[in-house]
């Protein structure tokens, strides 16, 4: 163990199992360690590092802005915020944008939106519908939101107006739809509650259904957004379209940021009803619009769904060999290998010995998000690493 291990162990809540590795340094879709060790980072800070780390287009859009201006109150108007905002809006489907900070954040402030909606529209309704297996971040509210007994368990009695429902399965939401519903609220792929993939025509009739009921649908894409999943935003790819959305982890680089998008229609946050300090911070959203903007200028979606492809088809060259791959499944660089036991976090540690960096989703379950701008051979460095660690584990001989 390091110093700095040492010393997390001594000054640190332990929240997180770490792995026994201190990064140091990233460039590219590469990370060293504090021995000057190197690994090829398919985690990419769990789906966030989308131009790989410290990308040049980024380093000198903040190294500017912290230049010129790091903060101001939001009383005040500031360009990045606006530039970000716009460039959010004129390619995607939705009208406003409001920044924030991080992921949960902007999930807690699209409850609050539907609320909001919900008092002014629909008499008062306030209930979420949610599904199983979903992922919405760690406030209170969210953990609510969250379909997860495990992040629920510690937390009961948990906060009211949650419905969490099965996934897929647009009866369930039916069922659960009441006169005190405001909102459904889904991820287009549950990323952390496996890499499930949505079935064929869910989404569809999940937006009939709210456009029947008169309720709003927010599309979770925090994991999903920002070209992740092959397009720039998920929904593109089922012709649904949210009526609230909420964006995070990629968005910036890795800059912290969130943001909501709503359309028109669902925009009613009045002055006063929502804000933040840092929200629409300068320098992340100069990130964020640097970050935007590289990606659709180089169609860094489009590369993300090629490459995506090309994993998938090699992953399931391995599954062919190893009998205890039981499933591959992904969209874009969002990609999921299951094994017929618990064995992936056996895996994980092979591949770490190796110089490998991949995420241990479930105890069966692995999970591969490298940066967005990786290439194929990149893909294949993993690829042989995987072939190399998968023989090691034991207990599926
Ligand atoms: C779909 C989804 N929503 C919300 C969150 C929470 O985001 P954050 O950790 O930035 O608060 C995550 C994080 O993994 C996520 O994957």
């Amino acid at each position: 163990m390091s110093k700095w291990q040492e010393l997390e162990g001594k000054y640190f809540m332990k929240t997180v199992e770490r792995l026994p590795v201190t990064i140091v340094r990233g460039q590219g879709s590469r990370v060293w360690d504090e021995n000057g060790k190197e690994y090829l980072d398919f985690v990419a800070g769990w789906a966030v590092n989308c131009l790989g780390h410290c990308p040049q287009v980024v380093v000198e859009a903040v190294t500017e802005q912290v230049r010129t201006l790091i903060q101001t109150s939001n009383q005040f108007y500031t360009v990045p915020q606006v530039q970000l905002a716009e460039i959010l809006v004129q390619h995607s489907c939705l009208d406003k944008v409001f920044p924030c900070n991080s992921g949960t954040e902007a999930n807690e402030g699209a409850v609050k939106l539907a609320r909001r909606y919900g008092k002014r529209h629909l008499n008062g309704a306030y209930e979420v519908i949610t599904a199983m297996s979903s992922f919405h971040g760690r406030t209170l509210a969210m953990v609510a939101a969250t379909g997860q007994p495990k992040y629920q368990q510690s937390y009961i009695p948990l906060t009211t107006g949650f419905v969490n429902v099965e996934y897929n399965n647009v009866e369930a939401i039916k069922e659960a739809t009441t006169n005190q519903t405001c909102a459904v609220m889904l991820e287009p792929l549950q990323g952390e509650g496996g890499v499930n993939l949505v079935s064929d025509g869910y989404l569809a009739a999940v937006r009939d259904w709210c456009d029947q009921k008169g309720i709003l649908l927010i599309l979770d894409e925090i994991q999903t957004g920002v070209g992740r999943t092959g397009t720039l935003f998920a929904y593109e790819k089922y012709g649904v379209e949210p009526d609230i959305m909420t964006l995070a982890k990629g968005l910036a680089s890795g800059i912290p940021i969130g943001a909501i998008l709503a359309k028109n229609r669902a925009s009613v946050f009045t002055p006063g009803d929502h804000g933040s300090t840092f929200g629409g911070n300068p320098v992340a959203c100069a990130a964020g619009y640097a970050t935007m903007k590289y990606i659709i200028d180089n169609d860094v979606a489009g590369n993300a769904k090629r490459v995506g492809q090309y994993f998938i088809a090699k992953l399931e060259q391995l599954k062919q060999k190893f009998q205890f791959i039981t499933d591959v499944r992904g969209c874009g660089l969002l990609i999921a290998m299951e094994f017929g036991s618990d064995v992936a976090n056996s895996v994980l540690e092979a591949c770490l010995d190796r110089g490998l960096l991949v995420n241990c989703v479930k105890p069966n379950t692995l999970r591969f998000m490298p940066p967005l701008v990786i290439s194929t051979s990149e893909v294949d460095e993993a690829i042989s690493i995987l072939d190399e660690a998968l023989p090691s584990i034991v207990s599926w001989k």
